[in-house]
């Protein structure tokens, strides 16, 4: 999953096993979380950790898929802190005690977010092992992943006092939901800039030279923004020895919130020259749920059958001389 190999120097062996552990969980939440961000889009993340370092190619995708990782190993690392989970680190109390602002008081556990910060540097930049221009690319957005976490902590505040007069109020810094950080990495994913690299050479240079000029160029760009050297592939089209799947077989929705959903049997089937097939899948949930005092909750299991869409190849699509027709422009 990693490279075991990096000798840290700054770790004992069990250290190290008890972290490379919480560096894994949080890698799959990063990708878990990236599958939920782009489950509409063309493109829908690598399945593992394995595939993700194999991807060669510094796109507009893999800025943010190098973001959510490093961000998802802060992030558990950070909680199983407060959590008490390890030995040699707790919560920040540091400036418990110090007035913060009008009215109130630093009080309470804050997220110890320097120290999930110092161990996803120390595993998940150790993996840019190159020299090369994309190695400088993916530890920048490493970087813009970790500060999406900083960036969405919340201040969490407690009022104490006679009858929650708030005579006296205490607050915290807390991480927020891994799905806000996700949220807003998905937005600076929308606006990735490609780096201008105007001499072509630099794309996959491997020299001393080619990282200095790629450093310049990076230094012009806020440590926050993701970036990019290289267009995106035709993420239509299945490609394993790139690792790309293409949208055949992908679920897409014909209704939702708004146009992102409506519009995504387009996006993914239509526009990419596919048919979108109707299926109708049995799904058994839970139901009727009643709590008896206690304390247990019984459920009745319900089947009912569920209505998905579905991209195809239009010649399988006629082959089985499906009649149905579907919303949406055909090309
Ligand atoms: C850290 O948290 C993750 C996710 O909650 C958990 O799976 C892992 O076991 C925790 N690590 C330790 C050392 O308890
Ligand atoms: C897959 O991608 C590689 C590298 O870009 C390319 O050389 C190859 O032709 C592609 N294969 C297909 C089937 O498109
Ligand atoms: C359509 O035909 C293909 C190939 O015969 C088959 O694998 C697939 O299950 C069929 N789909 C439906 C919905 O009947």
């Amino acid at each position: 999953m990693f490279h075991t190999w990096i000798i840290n120097l700054l770790l004992t062996p069990s250290a190290f096993l008890t972290y490379a552990v919480s560096v894994h969980v949080g890698t799959r939440s990063g990708l878990d979380e990236c599958r939920h961000q782009f489950a509409l889009d063309k493109w829908n993340c690598p399945d593992s950790a394995t595939q993700l370092r194999g991807l060669r190619r510094a796109t507009r995708e893999t800025s943010f898929v190098h973001a959510i990782s490093a961000a998802g190993v802060m992030y558990t690392l950070t909680r199983n802190c407060s959590l008490g989970d390890l030995d040699n680190c707790g919560c920040d109390v540091s400036r418990n005690g110090q007035t913060g602002g009008r009215g109130w008081l630093w009080g309470g556990c804050s997220d110890n977010v320097e120290f999930g910060e110092s161990i996803s540097k120390q595993y998940v930049d150790a993996q840019e092992t190159g020299q090369d221009s994309r190695a400088a690319v993916n530890l920048h957005n490493n970087e813009a992943g970790r500060r999406a976490v900083k960036a969405t902590m919340k201040r969490v505040c407690r009022c104490h006092g006679m009858s929650e007069s708030c005579s006296v109020k205490t607050c915290w810094m807390q991480l927020s939901d891994f799905r806000d950080i996700g949220n807003y990495l998905k937005n600076k994913h929308k606006q990735a800039q490609k780096l201008d690299t105007d001499q072509t050479r630099l794309r996959a240079g491997n020299s001393a030279d080619s990282r200095g000029s790629i450093l310049d160029a990076l230094r012009s760009i806020a440590p926050t923004e993701l970036i990019y050297l290289e267009d995106s592939p035709d993420y239509c089209r299945r490609n394993s020895s790139v690792g790309l799947h293409g949208t055949e077989g992908r679920e897409c929705l014909t209704r939702g919130p708004g146009p992102w959903e409506t519009k995504s049997c387009r996006r993914l089937c239509h526009d990419c020259g596919l048919g979108v097939e109707e299926r109708r899948v049995h799904e058994v949930t839970s139901c009727n749920c009643k709590f008896h005092w206690c304390c247990r909750v019984h459920c009745d299991r319900c089947a009912h059958v569920v209505l998905k869409h579905v991209c195809v190849r239009r010649d399988v699509h006629e082959a089985n001389g499906s009649r149905r027709r579907h919303r949406g422009h055909r090309t």
